[in-house]
């Protein structure tokens, strides 16, 4: 999908070669997220407003230091959907128009701080997984090391920090709240759930934390920023929640059922790290006699080659995988409902259009 053309960690040519597939891609168009964006008027003024956060988001990645500008744009140029600007400039639709008829500087900046978030988050969640390959390109742990993606992502963030400053303190603190969120999602998926926790609870609570906090807060800045009506914000902002929750299962799911070569990560990772995802935990707690080998294979991280090939076949065809797609329409389904608080027309027909392509999304 992202792809810069290396499917492999280590392999794909040599480092000259990586670079140039990763640094020279002109024609790349800056968001992969395709299928529900709208046509017409709306659809221009979205890209218009996008081109704004590309460019912002170049600027924002760059350094005097030509190695943290090289290890700060690496993920950023090897594609990604722009999936929480893209949310924050659609939820911006719904204020007012800047003077020239742009969407203000402000849902620009906001949409820029979303982004270097989430891509902060990359850089440090692809250690935690180890994950070797990210937007079809190697992980910044994979093409360096640990250290040097940790302390990008840590630098993401902080000129993330840096354009917040310009949003004022009620911006600082609601981006404060997510990051807490976001950064005890992931905690919470690192340690497990606790003694007497329900383990299928804990999952949705820490996709909640985890995604769902930035995907809410996304939608909340983009209306905030045009100026939008309250009651719309506390709207949007649910709907993200809610979105952002679907999102991160049809991406635990895409894991599973992707063959790979579309998502631009390595397929099955989940099952190696031993991250339990929902299907896993059905099969977990059930007793159906037909998923007793799935239970056996998934009871612990799955190294072994075979058996990891195995438990993917066995999940792909499962009764349980079958329910977790059922929860995924349920989220889905609850985001489309906040939008009835959202005035009849095309934004809120992409904001419905996008609950369909999480649950419909391969990639
Ligand atoms: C990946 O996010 C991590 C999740 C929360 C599922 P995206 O799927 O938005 O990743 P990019 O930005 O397109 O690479
Ligand atoms: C992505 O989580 C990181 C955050 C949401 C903070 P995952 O580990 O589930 O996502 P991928 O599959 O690596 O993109
Ligand atoms: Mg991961
Ligand atoms: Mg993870």
């Amino acid at each position: 999908m992202t792809g810069a053309g290396t499917t492999s960690a280590r392999g794909g040519g040599s480092e000259t070669q990586r670079d140039t597939q990763l640094w020279h891609r002109p024609s790349t168009p800056p968001s992969t997220i395709g299928p529900w964006l709208p046509e017409g008027e709306l659809g221009l003024a979205l890209s218009a407003a996008l081109l704004r956060v590309e460019s912002a988001l170049v600027t924002a990645v760059a350094s005097d230091h030509s190695f943290v500008s090289e290890a700060a744009g690496h993920l950023m140029a090897a594609g990604g959907k722009r999936f929480r600007p893209m949310l924050a400039l659609l939820a911006a639709q719904l204020g007012d128009a800047g003077p020239d008829g742009e969407v203000a500087d402000e849902v620009v900046a906001a949409a820029v701080v979303c982004e270097l978030t989430h891509l902060a988050t990359l850089y440090h969640d692809d250690v935690m997984d180890e994950a070797s390959v990210r937007r079809g390109a190697p992980s910044a742990n994979s093409r360096w090391t640990n250290s040097v993606a940790i302390l990008t992502g840590d630098f993401l963030f902080a000129r993330a920090s840096d354009l917040l400053a310009d949003l004022g303190p009620e911006a600082v603190r609601v981006q404060a709240k997510t990051f807490e969120r976001l950064v005890t999602g992931q905690l919470r998926e690192t340690v497990g759930a606790g003694p007497g926790e329900d383990r299928i609870d804990h999952y949705l609570g820490v996709l909640a934390d985890k995604t769902g906090s930035l995907v809410a807060t996304s939608a909340r800045f983009g209306a905030t920023f045009a100026g939008a009506p309250a009651e719309l914000v506390t709207a949007l902002t649910a709907f993200g929640e809610e979105v952002g929750v679907a999102f991160q299962l049809s991406d635990d799911l895409i894991d599973i059922v992707s063959e790979g070569g579309t998502s631009g990560k390595l397929p099955g990772t989940d099952l190696r790290e031993g991250i339990a995802t929902l299907p896993v935990l059905f099969a977990l707690a059930g007793d159906d006699p037909a998923e007793a080998r799935l239970r056996e294979l998934v009871a612990g991280p799955v190294v072994d080659d075979a058996e990891h090939a195995e438990a993917l076949a066995l999940l792909r065809s499962s009764a349980s995988l079958a329910r977790a797609t059922a929860v995924l329409n349920d989220y889905a389904d609850r985001a489309r409902a906040r939008l009835d608080a959202v005035p009849e027309g095309p934004v809120r027909e992409a904001l419905s259009a996008l609950c369909t392509y999480v649950v419909t999304r391969t990639s």
